[in-house]
């Protein structure tokens, strides 16, 4: 028989707080159209985005990581101190090693949290939600901070007609903690590495010729993600729903990832969503930001007033890898 005692974890966990950073410049469609052969009504009928944020050099992934989490923690009513883990979903911190995270949770002034980064493109925030909640029901972490942030203007080629207007920066943090009730639902995720072409880095890092090459960016096949995230990440979507035990009537918010209003809408018809429920439309004036999207969607429905605390919300994350992950909340 195992000597090991038990953990003591909390019986569940929520989202306690949330919190948002976007870059200072906003750029509109015109900047784009300096760069490629385009129009502003094209880029908003066939992406739904109107304008993006772009972070200037001083606005790196650690600087808006702790803004959106100095925001998240005081949202939670906690302090650093109590955050036991700091996880940071991230396709776009250019430093291999050490993770940001740690840079991240010192710089907050967490009592030495584990920290550390994942890569899971734009379904990062939905994977960082599922460890922390494990995390925190099995007790290695009282709160546990889960941060999405890209700068992915970085790893942008503004001469890339299917890519140059979709991609914009920021930083979205929730902490997670104990709860009495069940308030993340059971995750549903995956991934489909038969289909990583379809998103990708154009040169990887160690084959990159500075002399000859363009900077490394992200490129993509539009119509093959476009119909993969319709017709797949409704039926995921779906599932969430159905294993947290919520119907779409019962439902009152839904952020999908913040990729293009025509997946959201396409998303919305098939999954016959009600009149009632609120749908997050942040891409219009963020674009994507891939782990980001989703917390930063999430503070500006409840900014707004749109969404409120106590709300049953599905969120689905999904991109590059590919890989999703989708889950019922309940809204800090
Ligand atoms: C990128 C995307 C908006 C392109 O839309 P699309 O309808 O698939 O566009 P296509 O590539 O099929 O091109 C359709 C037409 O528009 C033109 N076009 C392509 N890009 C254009 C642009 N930026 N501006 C104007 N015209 C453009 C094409 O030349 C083509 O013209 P044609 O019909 O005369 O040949 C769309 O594929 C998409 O949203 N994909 C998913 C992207 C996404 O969300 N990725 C992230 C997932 S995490």
């Amino acid at each position: 028989m195992s000597k090991i005692k038990p953990s003591k974890g909390a019986p569940y966990a929520r989202i306690l707080g949330v919190g948002g950073y976007r870059p200072t410049r906003v750029v509109p469609n015109e900047v784009i159209l300096e760069t490629i052969d385009s129009s502003d009504e094209w880029i908003r009928s066939r992406s739904g985005i109107e304008t993006r944020h772009w972070a200037s050099d001083e606005e790196t992934v650690a600087a808006m990581s702790i803004e959106a989490s100095g925001k998240a923690i005081a949202d939670a009513g906690i302090s650093a101190e109590q955050i036991g883990g700091v996880i940071v979903s991230t396709v776009s911190h250019f430093k291999q090693t050490p993770a940001v995270a740690t840079e991240i949770a010192h710089k907050l002034g967490t009592d030495k949290a584990a920290a550390f980064d994942i890569s899971a493109g734009c379904a990062g925030f939905g994977y960082g939600l599922t460890l922390a909640k494990g995390m925190v029901v099995e007790g290695s972490a009282e709160y546990v901070l889960v941060i999405g942030v890209e700068r992915l203007s970085d790893l942008t080629d503004l001469e890339d007609r299917a890519t140059a207007f979709l991609f914009g920066d920021g930083a979205g943090a929730v902490v997670v903690g104990p709860s009495k009730e069940p308030a993340i639902g059971p995750t549903v995720w995956g991934s489909e590495g038969d289909k990583s072409e379809t998103i990708k880095q154009t040169v990887a890092w160690d084959q990159y010729d500075s002399s000859t090459d363009k900077f490394p960016a992200i490129t993509q096949e539009g119509q093959a993600v476009f119909r993969w995230a319709v017709f797949e990440m409704a039926k995921v979507a779906k599932e969430a729903l159905d294993v947290a035990g919520i119907t779409a009537d019962e439902l009152d918010v839904f952020i999908p990832h913040q990729a293009n209003e025509r997946i959201i809408d396409s998303m919305v018809k098939t999954l016959k969503l009600p009149e009632s429920v609120t749908v997050a439309r942040d891409v219009r004036t963020t674009g994507n930001t891939s782990a980001a999207s989703i917390p930063l969607a999430m503070e500006r429905l409840l900014a707004t007033g749109e969404a409120k605390s106590g709300d049953t919300a599905l969120v689905i994350g999904f991109g590059a890898g590919l890989v999703y992950a989708a889950t019922v909340v309940t809204l800090p």
